[in-house]
């Protein structure tokens, strides 16, 4: 098998903290051991323009603490298309690319599967704030987002409490409620929402009340945006219990900002374990962290049946908001 000599680094989907410091390991640690480092810019959407650009050391210099990817990122429609594949993977083959490291969520992962049958070898990071990757217990810009959400919200305390009203917190996650029940549970939630478990608005009214009568004077609810439409929670809500309630949607703010230690940490081992794998000849895996270390797994894990979801954590946010 030919040694590889010449990889490609993109980012692509959703940005999320950690990402710079994970294009800055792959780029370093490939040069490091002798190999040409190619930055795609814009996602998908640039490798089929072919916006590659060689990239040395000072290339990633100063943006291992910054949020977002210098590399830029995009949603690609053309990589649905077959058209818009094969001229990705003529891109890279054209420019004599021996390997391409894909960071992001699994969208992502399935352009890169996709490559894969078309001759390209690939490597998947996972980088998404969502935690919604099967097959690694923890993704690029999770940690960081759910630091911004406790953070949002232990400032909303201080109007709930003042105001003695009910908020609702949508915060990101389309179909994983990760980052609402871990913030949620941080924080002290009375009620988390999420698209995982069917709730019962009745039941969380008698428990806003229950709390109010024993003299609770303000509620936080976080709400995964999977869950529902927040603005329908809210009316229903405040027709059950009686009780006035404000929504609060983070939004966008819960992907940006510098990465946490954690997540800084994540990008910058995943991007070496990425060279690391790659050198030695091995394709279409992801890398992963899993039980506290980075490994690498087959690709194909990350389109399996999701992984069961954490009921305890979840039951231990409902025993501790009583
Ligand atoms: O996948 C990350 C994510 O931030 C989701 O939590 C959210 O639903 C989605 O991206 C928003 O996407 P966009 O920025 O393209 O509107």
């Amino acid at each position: 098998m030919k040694p590889v000599q010449k990889i490609a680094v993109l980012t692509s989907g959703g940005d999320a903290p950690g990402m710079n410091a994970a294009i800055r390991a792959v780029v370093r640690k490939g040069i490091f051991h002798g190999l040409k480092v190619y930055g795609v810019f814009h996602g998908y959407n640039g490798l089929i323009r072919g916006e590659l650009r060689e990239m040395k050391l000072g290339s990633v210099a100063d943006i291992v603490h910054r949020g977002g990817t210098i590399l830029k990122t995009a949603r690609c429609d053309e990589m649905f298309t077959e058209e818009g594949q094969r001229e990705a993977a003529h891109q890279l083959l054209d420019k004599g690319i021996d390997a391409l490291v894909v960071i992001g969520g699994d969208g992502s992962y399935r352009g890169a599967q996709t490559l894969s049958k078309l001759g390209i070898n690939v490597i998947g990071l996972p980088g998404t704030i969502d935690n919604d990757i099967v097959g690694t217990d923890l993704t690029i810009g999770f940690d960081t987002a759910v630091n911004t959400v406790v953070d949002a919200v232990s400032k909303l305390r201080d109007t709930a409490t003042s105001h003695e009203r009910t908020f609702l917190v949508e915060v990101m996650g389309r179909n994983c409620g990760d980052i609402a029940l871990r913030a949620g549970l941080a924080i002290g939630a009375e009620s988390i929402l999420i698209p995982e478990i069917s709730f019962d608005l009745k039941e969380i009214s008698e428990k806003l009340l229950r709390g109010y009568h024993r003299g609770k004077n303000h509620s936080i609810i976080i709400v995964a945006e999977g869950a529902g439409n927040i603005w329908d929670i809210s009316s229903e809500l405040q027709e059950v219990s009686g009780l006035d309630n404000r929504v609060t949607i983070l939004g966008h703010i819960q992907r940006g900002g510098a990465p946490s230690a954690m997540d800084a940490l994540l990008g910058a081992t995943m991007g070496s374990k990425a060279v690391e794998v790659l050198m030695e000849g091995k394709f279409e895996v992801m890398i992963s962290y899993s039980n506290n270390q980075v490994i690498e797994r087959p690709l194909e894990i990350a389109f399996g049946p999701k992984d069961s979801f954490d009921q305890k954590l979840y039951d231990l946010a409902n025993e501790l908001a009583i």
